[in-house]
């Protein structure tokens, strides 16, 4: 069995989950109705307080079709990366904490807190396009491109989750694929994607690993693409924990530039404490480069004394 080790930490996790579907590095947990709706709304209220605070001479409605609505305007605001993070500011506050709480929440429920010691911080909501940018897609780390999140950075021991919410997700989906062996000098972030062709040429793609409905949890060596099928919209979420079982290919845990935190204060937000953050939502300026953290400078404030 090829990556075995992996394969196996992925199976201890999921034990006596509800998987709409089973792929080795890929795997679809079934959440519950009440559960997605919690988050659909969070997410849907986060977008609506972004474009409510910029643009300030219209009117939108806190609609269930939001992006089919306002998807335009959506496109417009400038918090926005190239690579579609839809990130917090200060109007947004609390609208995020609402929504890292519904997914805390949700993570805690199906227990999978068990098996993680870290969570990366903050959540990301990432919009994602349907159409084609060549400028976007041809960008060294572009999503469009196959790759692993190790060469984003990630840590390799992480376990990553998606959540497709909002849109057209049957068809701006993400893809993915099993590589048939990683090897060590591709264990490390890479400068561009492009560097990782060879591994990403000859992999297998998994059939049906994203799903409306589903918590897509994977492995740090499943690769993946965007697809860009043409105009559509689609709203998800992503963010990494680090599994409590380490492996023996997840070699030594490197520096990462990223926000960990224990697991306990990851699900804490929106309940005991609150991300904060004084940026205000005006034009994106930074340097379309990757950037070593969340480009937007954050803070934590207890709830109550
Ligand atoms: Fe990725």
């Amino acid at each position: 069995v090829p990556f075995e080790d992996r394969v196996g930490r992925l199976d201890a996790i999921t034990r006596g989950l509800t998987l709409a579907a089973r792929y080795p590095l890929v795997r679809t947990i079934a959440l519950g109705a009440p559960q997605l709706a919690r988050i659909r709304g969070a997410v849907t209220h986060y977008l609506w307080s972004a474009l409510s605070a910029y643009f300030r001479t219209e009117v939108f409605a806190l609609r269930e079709d939001l992006l089919e609505a306002y998807g335009g305007r959506l496109l417009k605001l400038p918090n926005i990366t190239p690579g579609g993070l839809v990130l917090v500011k200060e109007p947004m506050v609390l609208s995020y904490n609402a929504l890292h709480r519904a997914v805390a929440d949700a993570f805690a429920e199906i227990g999978l807190p068990a098996h993680f010691s870290h969570g990366l911080f903050p959540i990301n909501v990432r919009l994602a396009e349907g159409t084609p940018n060549a400028r976007v897609d041809s960008r060294p780390r572009a999503s469009a491109k196959v790759h692993t999140d190790i060469w984003a950075g990630d840590p390799i021991g992480a376990v990553g989750f998606m959540l497709p919410l909002l849109g057209d997700i049957e068809r701006v989906r993400v893809d993915w694929f099993e590589p048939r062996a990683m090897p060590d000098h591709l264990l490390c972030a890479l400068a561009d994607y492009d560097h990782g062709t060879p591994v990403a040429a000859d992999a297998e793609r998994y059939a049906d690993g994203w799903q409306r409905g589903g918590l897509l949890m994977f492995d740090s060596f499943a690769l993946h693409q965007t697809q860009r099928p043409g105009p559509g919209l689609r709203v998800s979420l992503d963010f990494r924990c680090v599994a409590r079982q380490q492996v023996a290919s997840d070699g030594a845990m490197a520096d990462v530039p990223r926000t960990l935190l224990p697991m306990d204060d990851w699900l804490d937000y929106g309940h005991g404490r609150v991300l904060v953050t004084q940026d205000p939502l005006v034009p994106y300026t930074q340097p379309d480069r990757p950037a070593a953290g969340y480009p937007v400078v954050i803070g934590t404030r207890p709830l109550a004394e």
